[in-house]
């Protein structure tokens, strides 16, 4: 996939009407209060928008947030799932939650301008606020899942959604890897380049992953070894070095045999892990398993632990996070590494005392003069709860996104922007 595409400073944009899909898909207080508990994504698009401002562009801006169903049908089909009744004032209280108006007052706050507010996505509200927007003014759509046919791609909603405007800028790097109607549909309307953000996240990450500088370290976490093959089968053909942690290191050592208690184990993926072992030796890469492990008499921040080898988990006992031996082992890995790819953290680092091998090797890569690159999610929320985020030298906004991007998938929400 051609990963150079055009950019905003590519194209005239003065006294234009320009779309701009943004990731507003901010987290939300669970209270309903509307409050924005980690605004970043806000702040990741103000170099964008505020160039189009500057510029002279009348931008109307849009995101999706949350997975709202767009149709009461919908809705009462996914609470049936749940063994509940639908009622219509619920929908529509769960809608409301989800509605974009806070994340245009806090756009506001931190541009220091009025951000006027559409009580929808294409219908009249919005085709009248986009008809009369003024160059230098901001527009927000409302939550563009509101209609259905968003997660649909639906040509029709693409083209009313184009039809607003005259240029497509796309900075939504957190949703480039679904192919929706206002991430990639409009782009068959419109002339479509990329903001600084996605440009950003392309340079970086593609760059880690096309010619990365070596050693190239990958660390990979989490908790499922399911969620993260698509990862490893890909990096195992860039990756020198690649560093297994977290919950899925529990379904590698069962594979190779060992005892892992109460932990987490996807039986199912064990195969498939020894296959991985086999292809790394095949390759000459180096595949790092833990040696030790911390293990936890319950799943509970105040369990009782204690360190045992890898694959000596005692019968009841779950391992939470790695020992100190890994820690070392895993800290001198990435010392000399020229690059190093960060997903998934090392343990239950929600929990304080099963937080220590994450901590460590976030602070292994404080320290280090490779290139470091946060995967989004997980990763990105330890290094920052840590206090590690100002050392890294990129943390991704993509979750699901940076995952397919290391995976090598086709992002439709790239793939349809214009080639440089
Ligand atoms: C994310 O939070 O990863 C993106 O905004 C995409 O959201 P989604 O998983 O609901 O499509």
């Amino acid at each position: 996939m051609n990963y150079n595409k055009k950019t905003v400073r590519d194209v005239d944009v003065a006294g234009k009407k320009v779309l701009l899909r943004c990731d507003f898909n901010v987290p939300m207080a669970k209270d309903g209060s509307g409050v924005i508990t980690d605004d970043k994504r806000i702040v990741a698009a103000l170099p964008t928008i505020q160039y189009l401002l500057d510029q002279n562009a009348a931008v109307i801006a849009c995101s999706h947030l949350g997975k709202p169903a767009a149709t009461f049908e919908s809705y009462a089909k996914k609470q049936a799932e749940k063994g509940k009744d639908a009622k219509k004032e619920d929908w529509e209280k769960s809608l409301k939650q989800l509605s974009l108006a806070p994340v245009a007052k806090r756009l506001s706050e931190l541009l220091g301008k009025d951000v006027m507010m559409a009580a929808d996505v294409v219908g009249p509200d919005a085709q009248a606020k986009a008809a009369a927007l003024q160059p230098g003014q901001i527009l927000l759509l409302e939550n563009t899942r509101f209609e259905k046919g968003e997660t649909k791609n639906d040509p029709a909603l693409a083209k009313a959604m184009a039809d607003m405007a005259e240029v497509y800028v796309s900075d939504a790097f957190g949703a480039v890897h679904r192919a929706h109607a206002s991430t990639a549909g409009v782009a068959d309307y419109l002339p479509a380049v990329s903001g600084f953000l996605i440009q950003k996240e392309l340079e970086i990450i593609g760059g880690a992953l096309a010619n990365p500088k070596r050693p190239l370290v990958a660390i990979l976490g989490g908790s499922k070894v399911s969620s993260k093959i698509g990862v490893i089968n890909n990096l195992l053909e860039i990756a020198d070095t690649i560093i297994i942690g977290g919950g899925m290191a529990y379904t590698f050592s069962a594979a190779e045999g060992g005892k892992v208690g109460n932990s987490l184990l996807e039986a199912d993926w064990m195969d498939y892990s020894k296959e991985m072992m086999e292809k790394a030796k095949a390759k000459g890469v180096k595949l790092l398993l833990p040696v030790d492990t911390v293990c936890a008499d319950k799943f509970a921040p105040d369990a009782n632990s204690q360190v045992v080898k890898a694959g000596q988990i005692p019968d009841g006992w779950e391992g939470l996070d790695i020992g100190p031996e890994t820690v070392k082992l895993y800290c001198e890995a990435v010392q000399d590494a020229g690059t190093v790819i960060w997903n998934g953290p090392m343990g239950v680092f929600e929990f304080p005392a099963f937080a220590k091998g994450t901590e460590a090797v976030a602070e292994a890569l404080s320290k280090t003069s490779a290139i470091t690159i946060i995967g989004g999610g997980d990763s990105a929320a330890a290094v920052q709860q840590l206090g590690y985020a100002d050392k890294m030298t990129h943390i991704s906004t993509g979750g699901g996104a940076s995952l397919e991007f290391m995976e090598g998938k086709e992002l439709p929400g790239v793939a349809c922007l214009l080639d440089a």
